[in-house]
C-alpha cells in the first residue's frame, strides 16, 4: 500500500520567528497523525538549517523548493542538490508552475534538475499541472502526459519510482478553486495509467499528490480518492492547525 505523504510548499514565506513558531505548531500535533503519513515542509534555502536543527528528531522531513541542474561551480545564485542533502534534506520540488511561469523553467529544465536530484538521492516531486485555458480547451491530458514524458524519455520509467508526482491545476495554486474530487481523481488516474503503460510495478508505486488551494476543509475528500496520496500544499501549510488537519485527513 502506497504512503500518504502531506507535503507544505512555504513558498518565499516567513522569517525566522514565524518559521520557528510554525514548527512548534506543527511539532505539537505530530503524535496525532497517523503512521501511515508522511509529513514534510519544502523551506526557503536560508531557512532549512533552522527546519533541519528543529525537526531533527521527530517524523517531519524536509527539503528545497527547487535547485539547480548543475553539480557546482560557476553558478551564481543557485543551489546544488549535494548543499540540500548536506542539510539533511530529502526532497526538492521541481517544476513548480510558478517555477515553470514566473522563471522560465521548460519541460528539458525541470527533467535535468529531476536528474540532478535524482543522481544525488533526493525525492524530487515533480510537479505537473494544466492552465486553465488549457483545461478549457481540453488539453489537461496532453499537457500533463507531455510534462510527465519529459522524465521518462530522458530518465526511463523507473527513475518516476525514486520521487513523487504532485498534479497540480496551476487555476487552482493560491486562487481558493480546487479541483473537485472528482476532477482530481480523473487527472490522477490518467497519470497513473500512463505510467502503468510503461512500466505497471513504478505506477503502483509511484505516490501522486494534489495541490491547489488543498485545506483544512476539503483534504479528506481530496486524499481519499483511489489514486490521490496525498498533498502539497501552499497557502494552508503555514498555519500549524489547517497543515496538522491535512496530515490527519
Ligand atoms: P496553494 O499552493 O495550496 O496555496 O494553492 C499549492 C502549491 O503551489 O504547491
Amino acid at each position: 500500500m502506497r504512503q500518504t505523504l502531506v507535503a507544505g510548499n512555504w513558498k518565499m514565506n516567513g522569517s525566522k520567528d514565524s518559521i520557528t513558531a510554525l514548527l512548534d505548531g506543527i511539532e505539537q500535533g505530530l503524535d496525532a497523525v497517523n503512521s501511515n503519513t508522511e509529513v514534510a515542509v519544502c523551506a526557503p534555502a536560508i531557512y532549512l538549517p533552522l527546519v533541519a536543527e528543529q525537526m531533527n528528531g521527530t517524523i517531519v522531513k524536509w527539503g528545497g523548493q527547487t535547485l539547480s541542474k548543475e553539480a557546482s561551480g560557476a553558478f551564481t545564485g543557485e543551489i546544488a542538490a549535494s548543499m540540500l542533502l548536506d542539510f539533511g534534506c530529502e526532497y526538492a520540488i521541481v517544476g513548480h508552475s510558478e517555477r515553470r511561469s514566473l522563471y522560465g523553467e521548460t519541460d528539458q529544465d525541470v527533467a535535468d534538475k529531476y536528474a540532478a536530484a535524482r543522481a544525488a538521492g533526493l525525492k524530487p516531486i515533480l510537479c505537473v499541472g494544466e492552465l486553465l485555458e488549457e483545461r478549457e480547451s481540453g488539453d489537461t491530458e496532453n499537457v500533463v502526459a507531455r510534462q510527465l514524458d519529459a522524465i521518462i524519455d530522458q530518465e526511463g520509467v523507473e527513475a518516476l519510482a525514486d520521487g513523487v508526482i504532485a498534479y497540480e491545476p496551476v487555476w487552482a495554486i493560491g486562487t481558493g478553486k480546487t479541483a473537485s474530487p472528482e476532477q482530481a481523481q480523473e487527472v490522477h488516474a490518467f497519470i497513473r495509467g500512463r505510467v502503468a503503460e510503461k512500466n505497471a510495478d513504478v505506477a503502483e508505486k509511484v505516490q501522486i499528490l494534489y495541490g491547489g488551494s488543498m485545506n483544512a476543509g476539503n483534504a479528506a475528500d481530496l486524499i481519499g480518492q483511489t489514486d490521490i496520496d496525498g498533498g502539497l500544499i501552499g497557502g494552508a501549510s503555514l498555519k500549524p492547525e489547517d497543515f496538522l488537519t491535512i496530515c490527519k485527513a
